[in-house]
């Protein structure tokens, strides 16, 4: 049968996932999102056009491609319906999965109030509830999509929630509503989502079955993971590529083609270990080169050097066939580049991630820089020492290189 193709992070998140998703739906026919939430922010640059994507896949600048959000991602309905008034014609080509959890203004509440208790030792989350939303989910009081069928008895079960809760939400300072207030608050929902509610799993399994070509789209990235990052400070959810068949109900047989997405240098935003974070000149360069601000949040995102470690381990967990290294142009100008080979743990040299990676120190590689790499379409059109950069990469991080991006823009894009 037919497979369909994956794209994931392979670094703490904006890789520049968004512009390869858009670059290669422009051949596929349906896109999907499979976990995360509004804390994801894809950008893709379109000639003149900047578009930030939170919740809707990546695909929805393909007029012909059919968007679907799977069950495995939260959905936060009052910025679902922002997000969809930028677009006019989602008619019949974007789709929620009846069975994907919703994401309420209380969740977003408590995740701020959480991050408020913990001073110091904040996750620095995006603050728009996904912890609390998938929390809630595991812990089997969530609310799901297709509850929206019935807004009176899903009022009836959030205020009954609300009561099982009321002395911590008191605490946290979140708001209960009226169980009036509620109902039309959902019935809004209703009005506007009702079109696009269906059981994605079977429409996906259809599509599959009938020779379409379909891509799915991560969000955030391997070190974000909640199994495999670097916890506490991660995200909520399944970001790597086995996320990809329980957040859409495919099995593992159904995934093709694994396209890893990573930075040509590494960034993080919000707390939490980041070994080949550079806190000097070369740091500032970069966030200033790469523009590095969240999507989402605005925050200075913090910059460093490539981690070959990182990524052997992101390469092997994703089953990654190609690699789509990101913003080669941001490190244009520079006289050296760096990559961490290894860490030093205890005063020992390792080649793995640690159980714990506030403790490892970089070990670095320099390489030579370049003038320009900017804008470049093949190949053969890049530096000697950006070739060896890239040809280095690969041999450390035991993947191909397939794809090089070399500008915000679609076009602006090497394929080997
Ligand atoms: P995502 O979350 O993985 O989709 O990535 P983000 O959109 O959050 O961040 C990536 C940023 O880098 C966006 O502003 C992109 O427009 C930009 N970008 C993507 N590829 C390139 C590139 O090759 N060069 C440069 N200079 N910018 C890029
Ligand atoms: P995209 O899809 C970068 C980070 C937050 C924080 C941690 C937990 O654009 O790559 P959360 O709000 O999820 O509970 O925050 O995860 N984070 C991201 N960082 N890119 C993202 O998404 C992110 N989504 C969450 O900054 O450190
Ligand atoms: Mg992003």
């Amino acid at each position: 049968m037919n497979k369909a193709d994956l794209i994931v992070g392979l670094q703490w998140g904006d890789e520049g996932k968004g512009k390869i998703v858009d670059h290669m739906a422009q051949t596929h026919d349906m896109v999907c999102r499979f976990a995360g939430g509004h804390n994801a922010g894809h950008t893709i640059v379109v000639e003149d056009k900047t578009y930030a994507l939170h919740l809707i896949p990546s695909g929805v600048l393909n007029p012909k491609a059919t968007n679907v959000v799977g069950n495995g991602v939260v959905i936060s309905p009052v910025d679902f319906i922002e997000e969809m008034s930028q677009f006019d014609d989602l008619n019949g080509r974007l789709f929620i999965s009846d069975k994907a959890h919703l994401l309420l203004p209380y969740h977003a509440q408590i995740d701020q109030a959480r991050e408020r208790m913990k001073g110091d030792k904040a996750i620095g989350t995006t603050g728009k509830g996904i912890g609390p939303a998938y929390g809630d989910k595991i812990a089997r009081v969530g609310h799901r999509v297709g509850e929206l069928q019935d807004t009176e008895k899903l009022a009836s079960k959030i205020v009954e929630y609300f009561e099982q809760n009321r002395a911590i939400f008191e605490v946290m300072g979140v708001d209960i509503p009226s169980k009036i207030s509620l109902i039309d608050e959902l019935n809004e929902y209703r009005d506007v989502l009702a079109p696009h509610i269906t059981d994605t799993t079977l429409l996906v399994w259809k599509s599959l079955k009938d020779g379409k070509k379909i891509l799915l789209e991560g969000a955030q990235g391997t070190m974000l993971d909640i199994d495999h990052g670097t916890y506490p400070y991660v995200t909520s959810s399944t970001t790597v590529s086995a996320g990809a068949s329980s957040g859409l109900g495919l099995n593992h047989k159904d995934i093709g083609k694994v396209t890893g997405i990573a930075k040509a240098y590494c960034t993080r935003v919000g707390n939490g270990p980041f070994p080949s974070e550079d806190f000097g000149d070369g740091g500032d360069k970069l966030r200033d080169r790469g523009h590095e601000y969240g999507t989402t949040t605005g925050r200075p995102r913090r910059c460093g050097w490539f981690d070959a470690v990182a990524m052997r381990h992101a390469v092997r967990i994703n089953g990654v066939d190609q690699v789509s290294l990101m913003k080669l142009d941001v490190l244009d100008g520079f006289d050296e580049v760096k990559v961490c080979v290894a860490y030093e743990v205890d005063g020992k040299e390792i080649d793995y991630v640690p159980y714990d990676m506030q403790d490892a120190k970089p070990i670095y590689k320099s390489f030579e820089g370049w003038e320009r790499t900017e804008g470049a379409r093949e190949f053969d059109q890049l530096p000697d020492s950006a070739k060896s950069y890239i040809e280095a990469l690969e041999d450390m991080i035991d993947a191909k290189i397939g794809i090089i991006s070399t500008s915000p823009q679609r076009e602006d894009t090497i394929i080997r």
